[in-house]
């Protein structure tokens, strides 16, 4: 059934060995007769920090050429005096997802069965931990709209303006709509801050309001930042499709990731749903170079975000035979300790069968 394009983005510390795993799981995983075509790409630190290059304009003119990118993390090691802080963050990561116009960042959060979450059985109750955050991925307090003035000085002052167009907030709004529409819960909530950040609430909420009238069958309510972190640990239920900013979608994922079960096993989509440019498909977390060379990272994050390209591609089948390879791995962990090749390993043995 033809064949895919992938260009793929090991990055830095862990991101390479979930990487490998990840990529595992996706051999045995295609459908059969698909032939899956893969351009590696070695960004990330090593190769700023030996050639002072990030992403040259002739490697992302390539990558935007294939069908998608998985990428595994980038970020070297912390305060390392070679590596300004945001050059591969924003110079390589960011600047794919604004070139290659990701403007939905997808990120499913779901406890699975059998694994266990930092909330109590008594917080848990019976009901399905089942949402996916909508995260606007090219806007926002992202876009480098800032500036510094007197560095160094007592007068020094620093801005990092956000950015909100009524054009990309509302594209990301009927994203999350069309979602939840999809979804059996139909539900949708905005999170913001628009007591204080009174601009840009002002445009989420009203196209919020305009975009719900063409969804009357989707439930549609608003909270606050801040009260939406008290709600996603104390009842996070309630929640199914939550849309919000591109800083807080940020900071909600990785809270998310830990409710879940932990960051390891938090998966993403940079969706351009316009599909006028490939999306790409990383973990949540990031490099680790706390853990990295260890082969103590998890890889599950990795791998269902395989799912979520295989899905993309059109290969709903594939992506859901993995998820459930996943489950299955999930569900009979419990504590065991297994190094990063070996759940790779177990899960690729799953999804072949
Ligand atoms: P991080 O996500 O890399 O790590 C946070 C904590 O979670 C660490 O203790 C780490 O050991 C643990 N962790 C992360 N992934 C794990 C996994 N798969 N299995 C087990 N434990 C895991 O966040 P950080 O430490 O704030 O950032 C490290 C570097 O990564 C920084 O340079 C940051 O900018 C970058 N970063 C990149 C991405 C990305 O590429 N998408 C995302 C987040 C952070
Ligand atoms: C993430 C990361 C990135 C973000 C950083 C590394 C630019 O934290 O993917 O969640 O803030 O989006
Ligand atoms: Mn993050």
């Amino acid at each position: 059934s033809g064949s895919v394009n992938l260009a793929v983005i090991p990055g830095d510390g862990i991101g390479q060995e979930v990487t490998t795993e990840a990529l595992k799981v996706l051999e045995v995983a295609a459908p059969a007769g698909m032939h899956v075509a893969q351009t590696s790409y070695d960004l990330g630190a090593e190769r700023y920090l030996a050639t002072g290059e990030v992403l040259p304009d002739t490697v992302l003119s390539e990558i935007r050429g294939h069908d998608a990118i998985l990428l595994g993390a980038v970020g070297g090691k912390p305060n390392d005096p070679n590596l300004p802080p945001g050059i591969l963050e924003r110079g390589l990561l960011l600047r794919l997802r604004f070139e290659l116009d990701h403007y939905v960042n997808l990120r499913p959060s779901r406890i699975f069965p059998g694994v266990t979450s930092p909330l109590s059985r008594e917080i848990l109750g019976d009901d399905e931990v089942d949402f996916v955050v909508v995260r606007e991925g090219t806007e926002g307090p992202y876009t480098g709209n800032g500036g510094a003035l007197r560095v160094g000085t007592p007068a020094e002052v620093a801005t990092e303006v956000s950015v909100n167009t009524a054009y990309g907030v509302e594209r990301v709004l009927r994203d999350a709509f069309a979602r939840a529409e999809r979804r059996p819960r139909k539900k949708l909530t905005l999170v913001h801050k628009t007591n204080v950040l009174v601009h840009a609430g002002a445009v989420w909420w009203r196209l919020t309001q305009e975009v719900a009238a063409e969804h009357p069958d989707v439930t549609v309510d608003y909270m606050h930042i801040d009260a939406a972190m008290i709600h996603m640990t104390t009842n996070p239920q309630r929640f199914d499709v939550i849309v919000t900013d591109n800083l807080f979608g940020d900071i909600i994922t990785d809270l998310a990731g830990a409710i879940s079960g932990g960051i390891g096993l938090a998966a993403s989509g940079n969706i351009n749903p316009d599909r006028t440019a490939p999306s790409m498909f990383e973990p949540v977390h990031g490099s680790a170079p706390d853990i990295a060379g260890q082969q103590v990272a998890d890889p599950t994050a990795a791998i269902l975000s395989v799912s979520l390209l295989l899905d993309h591609l059109g290969h709903a089948e594939a992506a859901s035979v993995v998820e459930q390879a996943v489950m299955a791995d999930l569900a009979e962990r419990g504590t065991t300790t297994r190094r990063t090749s070996e759940v790779g390993d177990a899960i690729a043995k799953r999804v072949a069968g």
